[in-house]
């Protein structure tokens, strides 16, 4: 089986775009929507054309461009089912456990509540991917706007379960604020100190910082650390449950 391929792209102010494409039967898909002209551009450059959109949540920079990119393409637009009446043009729902298949590559869908009620993340186990939107960042994770705490720590539990080489794609560039926020929760950990260094190089560069690996967050990103003895002893948590030392993390991130 050739190995899919991806085009990931910086656009809106600070969204990621990302097209998946599957040499085999032809077929792209973008993960959502942030902006049509340039997924319109992503996917000229490469040659390809627009087959399905897989919609994470129903935010509006990443759903914007459902009904243009549907015109254009007659693609299909699969999202999520208890967010199914915001995401414009909606054909398939899907929801946590469902799978379906892009090309010959089974897609898993993750449900992932939290940033929003119905969030899904897209799981490829034999690619190896994972398209986590708003849910996991490089270093950081979305904010809790529909679900508390504990359903965003529940969450993330389940992407950290994936296998660590799993290859991450996000919704948002935050990768540098976030290095300065989780050197303030984890400062003794070598290596994010490691890769902060690395992300301010590249950012330097007009580089971006998409993907990351689950490996990687498992070492580095605070919001997967809840657990850790350092940063239990920092916050002066040493008996708080997981939920909560992951909640005092991102009520400061709120507040950074
Ligand atoms: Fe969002």
């Amino acid at each position: 089986m050739e190995a899919l391929q991806i085009e990931c792209f910086p656009c809106r102010s600070d969204n990621f775009g990302v097209l998946l494409h599957d040499p085999e039967t032809l077929m792209t898909a973008s993960i959502d929507a942030p902006e049509e002209m340039a997924i319109v551009a992503a996917a000229e450059r490469r040659g390809w054309k627009l087959t399905h959109l897989f919609t994470t949540h129903h935010h509006q920079d990443h759903v914007e461009a459902n009904l243009a990119l549907k015109e254009r393409y007659g693609l299909a637009i699969i999202g999520p089912a208890s967010e199914a009446r915001k995401i414009p043009g909606i054909d398939r729902t899907v929801a946590d456990g469902s799978s379906f298949l892009f090309g010959n590559n089974t897609v898993r869908v993750i449900e992932t509540p939290g940033h929003t009620a119905g969030h899904v993340c897209y799981h490829l186990p034999d690619a190896k991917l994972l398209f986590a939107a708003d849910t996991l960042f490089a270093l950081g994770c979305g904010r809790l706007f529909e679900r508390p705490a504990a359903d965003m720590w529940a969450s993330l539990q389940k992407l950290a379960a994936l296998p660590d080489e799993t290859v991450v794609y996000f919704g948002h560039e935050y990768t540098q604020s976030n290095a300065r926020f989780a050197l303030t929760i984890d400062p003794e950990n070598r290596r994010l100190r490691d890769r902060a260094a690395e992300i301010d190089a590249a950012r330097a560069e007009g580089r971006f910082t998409c993907p990351t690996t689950i490996g990687l967050e498992k070492e580095t990103n605070p919001f997967l650390r809840a657990g850790d003895p350092q940063i239990r002893a920092l916050l002066e948590m040493p008996e708080a449950t997981n939920e909560e030392v992951f909640a005092e993390i991102r009520r400061r991130k709120d507040n950074f």
